[in-house]
This record gives structure tokens, C-alpha cells and sequence, in this order.
């Protein structure tokens, strides 16, 4: 016999796995790999049913690439309320994360949300958190363009320094609040343009590093993780290097990754973090790792 979540009709009455609707929001370079990712065999038991995007050409544009078009909605309300949404992936912004989570979460469909720096402000931490209790909804926060995510929060209550060190091309940092006063400046070599706590980080560099802030909330929080952001023309790629101490031991981790071809300012890896969460969602397998 079948499970539904999400309540998949019609088709899914002769299937044996459980099918959960997909509801993308934000259609970029992350939102199109993942769609992309749900619509072929990648995710045999996902199905991308609902796109919302501010931009209604992200929208068309995607929907037309996917062999089960989904239904492409402008308001975030009708979105919401699409029959039977199972699960809602934010690859959006900070600013939709805040903007949105809740209502979505309140409809009781789980929520993978990749710009987790929203979840650095309390207030945005305790409306999604209230808002997943009362629903049975659940926030899933993928480790993103990182790894060690499950060290870290193993020995998250035996932790006593936790750091990023993050090295960009000035081009992945254009546009960021913090990087304002580099935007005409010739960067010829390694230059630090951010040192301090991840909450401010979060805050500067929004489309930067959300790492620091998965990082920050699975281990000792966003005050006391210590970001440091550093442009470098010759930088191998995005590099994410984590250290974090404590009576357990020292983690040492690198991640040299290639940025991603439609957004530099993303890590390739970070879309791939977000298709094997979906994967692993949808999946009644074993689970590998915590
Ligand atoms: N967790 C991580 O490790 C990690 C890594 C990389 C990127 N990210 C974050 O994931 C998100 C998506 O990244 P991307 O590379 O796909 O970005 P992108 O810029 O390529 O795409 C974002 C899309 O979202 C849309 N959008 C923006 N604000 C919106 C809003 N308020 N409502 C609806 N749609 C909105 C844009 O129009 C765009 O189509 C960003 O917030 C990014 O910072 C997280």
C-alpha cells in the first residue's frame, strides 16, 4: 500500500513509496538544481509541484525546464496554500527566510531552509520554532557549502572556540553590505575585510556566509563563533576553513569549492548539501551519518 505525504493523488495510488510535494521558493541558481534534481530519478520520491519566485520570469523559466511542470505562483499566500504541500525548500534570501518560514511551517509542510542566517535573530528563531511545534512541521537546515555539521554538533555542549575563516574573489563579495568600501578598490592580494562574530556576519555579508550561521547554530552560537572574511584575487575557489576546540579534541576542516556557474557567490557544493537533504527527506533508506 501507499503512504502519502503531502497527500500525492491520482498516480501515486498504485505506488509503494511515499511521494512528497516539493514547493520551491526562490528559482535561482540553488532553486533550479534542486528542481532539476526532484524532477529526474535523483529523488525518486519527490515531486516538484509549486515555484514561487519575486521574479515571475525565474519562475517561467524554470517551470518550462522540468518535465512535470509545476504550478508557478506570484503570491506567496496561494503558493502557500498549494493542496497537499508537502514540503517547501527556501532558496531564496535572508529576507523571504524571515519573511515567509513561518506561514509555511503553520500549514504544517516541513521547511529545508538554506539562507540560514535568517535563524541568527532569536525573535526569527522562536516564530519558526513556535510556529513548527504547533504544526508538527519541521525546519531542516542542510549543512550547505560546509561539512562537519554533525561533528560539531556532537560535542556541541564540550565546545569552547569555534572559527571560519572564509576567502572569496572580491567579485563573490560584491553587492554585500560589508564589503560597501572594497565595491571600488583594487584588491591585489589577501585582504581581511571582516573579523568578528558570525551574528555580525551574518548581517554583512547575507548571501556570504550562511555557513557561518549553520556553523554558529549547531555549536556554541552566533556570538561567540568567530567569523573572519578575507577577498583574494587568487583565491582557489570559495574556501570555508573551520577550526573548533574543546575537551573533546580539535576539528580541523577545509572546503575548497568551485563557485557555482549561475552564482558565483554560491558554492557548488551548497545546492548539492540541499539535494541530499531533500533526498534523504524523502527517502525511508537507512540514513548515513547524523
Ligand atoms: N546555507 C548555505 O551554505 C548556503 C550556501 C549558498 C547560498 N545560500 C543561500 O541560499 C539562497 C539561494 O542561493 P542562490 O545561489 O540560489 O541565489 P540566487 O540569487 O541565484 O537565487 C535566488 C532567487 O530567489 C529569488 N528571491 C530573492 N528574494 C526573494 C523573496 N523575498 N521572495 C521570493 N523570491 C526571492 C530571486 O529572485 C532569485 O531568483 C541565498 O539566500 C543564499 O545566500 C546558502
Amino acid at each position: 500500500m501507499k503512504t502519502l505525504v503531502g497527500c500525492a493523488t491520482d498516480t501515486a495510488e498504485m505506488m509503494i513509496e511515499a511521494i512528497v510535494n516539493v514547493g520551491i521558493l526562490g528559482c535561482g541558481a540553488m532553486g533550479r538544481e534542486l528542481a532539476l534534481a526532484a524532477d529526474s530519478d535523483r529523488i525518486p520520491n519527490a515531486r516538484v509541484v509549486a515555484l514561487f519566485d519575486i521574479d515571475e520570469k525565474a519562475v517561467a523559466g524554470l517551470s518550462a525546464d522540468l518535465s512535470n511542470p509545476p504550478t508557478g505562483y506570484s503570491d506567496i499566500d496561494a503558493f502557500v496554500a498549494h493542496p497537499g504541500l508537502g514540503l517547501v525548500v527556501e532558496c531564496a534570501s535572508q529576507a523571504a527566510a524571515r519573511a515567509h518560514a513561518a506561514k509555511i511551517l503553520r500549514t504544517g509542510a516541513a521547511l529545508i531552509l538554506m539562507s540560514s542566517g535568517a535563524l541568527t535573530d532569536p525573535d526569527v528563531y522562536e516564530e519558526m520554532s513556535d510556529a513548527a511545534r504547533s504544526s508538527g512541521g519541521k525546519v531542516i537546515v542542510p549543512s550547505g557549502a560546509i561539512g562537519g555539521i554533525d561533528a560539531i554538533r556532537a560535542v556541541k555542549h564540550l565546545l569552547e572556540t569555534v572559527t571560519l575563516t572564509t576567502t572569496k574573489p572580491p567579485l563573490a563579495l560584491s553587492g554585500a553590505p560589508g564589503f560597501a568600501e572594497w565595491e571600488d578598490r583594487e584588491i591585489t592580494e589577501a585582504t581581511v575585510i571582516f573579523d568578528g562574530p558570525a551574528s555580525e556576519a551574518v548581517r554583512l555579508f547575507p548571501a556570504n556566509v550562511n555557513v557561518g550561521a549553520t556553523l554558529s547554530l549547531a555549536g556554541i552560537g552566533p556570538t561567540q563563533t568567530m567569523v573572519t572574511v578575507i577577498a583574494d584575487p587568487d583565491a582557489p575557489g570559495n574556501v570555508h576553513q573551520i577550526e573548533a576546540s574543546g575537551s573533546f579534541g580539535k576539528f580541523k576542516f577545509e572546503f575548497i569549492n568551485e563557485p557555482h556557474p549561475a552564482n558565483p557567490k554560491t558554492s557548488y557544493l551548497a545546492p548539492l548539501a540541499a539535494i541530499e537533504a531533500l533526498r534523504t527527506y524523502c527517502d525511508t533508506g537507512p540514513r548515513i551519518g547524523s
